[in-house]
């Protein structure tokens, strides 16, 4: 073993086409999972796009550099799949550009906050976390509530995002500063657009708790509610859906007794 090193060592190009050789097993084993990409990233037919008031509070997420102290990515361990809920899937992140997955956890995970508090509970939060959450030593962002929102550039950012992928349609971008505000205004004429090109689901109230004013509060709170949320994929049982048919004959006989009633967790939304 040792002498073949040795001898491989004073042949030049033995020696290099055997680094070469070696090297090449890491790229393999790094690339070869890529090719299976069809198959292991799952689709989910439900999802929607952000709307342009939900990209705005994206965008003033990372402005103020949210992600430096919240991850937005639950991991598989089952210490987080308790505490947060079901863990990401890569397709929930397939809008987010760049993603925001973060690192470091100074506050919790924020993956799945959708719908965990009510809007008013954001807004307190947000003006001053210490209203809300004593210990907190999250910062206070009180000018939230003040600064209107800036929407005449909302269209020219879903421009950008259709250009990496985003499907968003030349309605919606053409529509992007009103439905920010229509978003935001319920009782405005602009609402009912918000609706109609994002699908009767979509959250259209007045999420500061000023029908008649757009601020930044609107568009932070409003991403903040959507977050998991934008598609069911990571609360359908699929695992146990595709097991089942496949089972011996031992495992057939049994899901008539126990297993429908787990099989669907109820809801499904947080
Ligand atoms: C210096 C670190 C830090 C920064 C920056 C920060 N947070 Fe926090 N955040 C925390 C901590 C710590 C908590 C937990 C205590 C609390 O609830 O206030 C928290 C809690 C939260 C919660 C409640 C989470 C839950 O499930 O209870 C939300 C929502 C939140 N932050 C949003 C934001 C947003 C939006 C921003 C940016 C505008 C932000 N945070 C910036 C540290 C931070």
């Amino acid at each position: 073993m040792f002498g073949l090193h040795y001898r491989l060592e004073r042949k030049t190009l033995g020696f290099v086409l055997a680094v070469i050789g070696v090297a090449s097993i890491g790229g393999l084993v790094e690339i070869a999972p890529l090719f299976t990409i069809n198959q292991t990233v799952e689709d989910a037919p439900d999802m929607r796009v952000y709307t342009p008031l939900e990209v705005a509070g994206r965008n003033i997420y990372i402005r103020e550099g949210c992600y430096a102290c919240h991850s937005q990515m639950i991991r598989t361990l089952r210490d987080e799949v308790e505490r947060y809920g079901p863990y990401s899937l890569a397709v929930e992140s397939k809008y987010d550009h760049p993603m925001l997955w973060g690192s470091k956890r100074t506050g919790p995970d924020l993956a799945r906050n959708g719908g965990k508090y009510s809007d008013a509970w954001h807004v307190a939060h947000l003006n001053n976390p210490r209203d809300v959450v004593p210990v907190s030593i999250m910062p206070a962002y009180s000018w939230f509530l003040r600064t209107p929102l800036r929407t005449d550039d909302l269209g020219k950012h879903l421009r950008s995002l259709r250009a990496v992928g985003v499907p968003y349609t030349d309605e919606m971008i053409a529509n992007a500063s009103a439905d920010a505000y229509g978003q935001a205004a319920p009782d405005s004429p602009f609402a009912e657009g918000v609706s109609k090109r994002y699908g009767e689901a979509t959250s259209v109230r007045a999420f500061d708790g000023k029908p008649n004013e757009l601020t930044e509060m609107d568009a932070v709170v409003a991403y903040l509610q959507i977050l998991g949320r934008l598609t069911d994929a990571a609360h359908k049982p699929a695992v146990a859906t595709e097991t089942a048919p496949a089972g011996t004959k031992s495992a057939e006989a049994k899901p008539a007794e126990t297993k429908p009633a787990e099989a669907t967790p109820s809801g499904g939304k947080p």
